[in-house]
């Protein structure tokens, strides 16, 4: 099952893996399902199971485009991955090459994330709200939830909250999730940096990811040991990024230590990220992106590089095209 699994991974959006098999170990079945490209049956009623799949699967728009899923993990706190996720997101909402990609950011740090301060917007995202009444999720309860920032990003930012969220169903956040899907292209999502029940899930599922760590050796660590957790969920290296944000530059613009640092990483893809207060403090002091009001600062650019490769390891062209499509099948 396991190796069923990882083919529906693989094969996400061009293959269709049902596992046949008496049992199933639930914590496997949830990660087959969660694919979006696999299910189990049972042998003994297997013939009208897989028929029912069939059938399911063809009444599906399968032109529908679901949406890439983009995850931002955090090492530790305080390491600029609500900053990285955003201007991300920023970058891939504004690219208007061919059509317009529909992008949203989810803020997942559910007592109260910083994503609406960043870009001065009133959070809506109460999955309060719904934590009991799964069955109020609707089109019309999403739209409540939607912030619309100027760039065409649809953002899905937390209020806080005095009362932990501790309890809550992950249920709820993969049906919230899974409801946006047929909406947008690409879904980034602002992970807390502490782990949840449903982190893992989440990140298992996404079709990025992208972990986030500061330069100094004590962050180097956490960095290196969330990536070392990655590996023991078994994410493909493809679709997987490490930046180091907050590094120091010598005089000549170079990153300093970086040799060392990507030693320490030791071979996984890692992008390094300036320090630039007066940059990234100046954008979100007026409630913007480096994105939009700074492009050509080195500091935007390194984050430039992060965002394209994102775009290319989530099908880069499939954002674009998919868009493209739509646009056209709408005239
Ligand atoms: N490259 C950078 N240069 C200078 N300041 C930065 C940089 N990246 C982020 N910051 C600043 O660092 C602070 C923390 O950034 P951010 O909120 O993005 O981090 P975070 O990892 O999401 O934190 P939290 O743990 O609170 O969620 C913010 O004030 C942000 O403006
Ligand atoms: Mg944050």
């Amino acid at each position: 099952v396991g190796e069923a699994v990882q083919l529906a991974r693989d094969e996400q959006g061009r293959a269709f893996v049902v596992c046949v098999a008496d049992t199933i170990a639930p914590d496997l079945y949830k990660q087959l399902v969660r694919t979006r490209s696999g299910d189990w049956v049972k042998w003994q009623t297997c013939v009208q199971e897989l028929r029912d799949l069939v059938a399911g699967l063809k009444s599906a728009d399968m032109r529908q485009p679901t949406a890439k899923v983009l995850s931002f993990a955090a090492s530790k706190g305080g390491v600029g991955n609500t900053t990285l996720a955003l201007e991300t997101a920023i970058y891939l909402a504004t690219r208007r090459k061919r059509g317009s990609p529909r992008v949203a950011i989810l803020d997942l740090n559910l007592q109260g994330g910083t994503l609406a301060d960043a870009l001065d917007i009133e959070p809506r995202f109460d999955i309060a709200e719904i934590a009991g009444r799964p069955e109020r999720l609707d089109e019309q309860l999403i739209d409540v939830f939607t912030s619309r920032h100027s760039s065409g990003l649809d953002v899905f930012a937390s209020p806080a909250h005095s009362t932990g969220m501790d309890d809550l169903d992950p249920q709820i956040v993969f049906a919230f999730i899974d409801s946006l899907s047929s909406r947008y292209d690409a879904i980034l999502l602002d992970l807390p940096q502490h782990r949840l029940p449903w982190t893992d899930n989440l990140l298992q599922g996404a079709d990025v990811i992208v972990v986030s760590g500061g330069s100094h050796v004590p962050a180097l660590r956490r960095l290196t040991a969330k990536l070392a957790h990655l590996q023991t969920l078994a994410i493909p290296e493809s679709r997987l990024a490490a930046v180091v944000n907050h590094c120091s530059v010598d005089l000549l613009g170079r990153f300093s230590h970086r040799a060392e640092i990507e030693r320490a990483l030791a071979g996984h893809r890692t992008f390094f990220v300036r320090r630039d207060c007066d940059a990234v403090g100046g954008a979100s002091n007026v409630g913007g992106s480096l994105m939009q009001l700074m492009p050509n600062s080195r500091v935007c650019r390194d984050i430039k590089r992060l965002a394209e490769w994102v775009e290319t390891a989530s099908g880069g062209r499939t954002l674009q095209l998919d868009s493209a499509a739509r646009s056209e099948s709408a005239a």
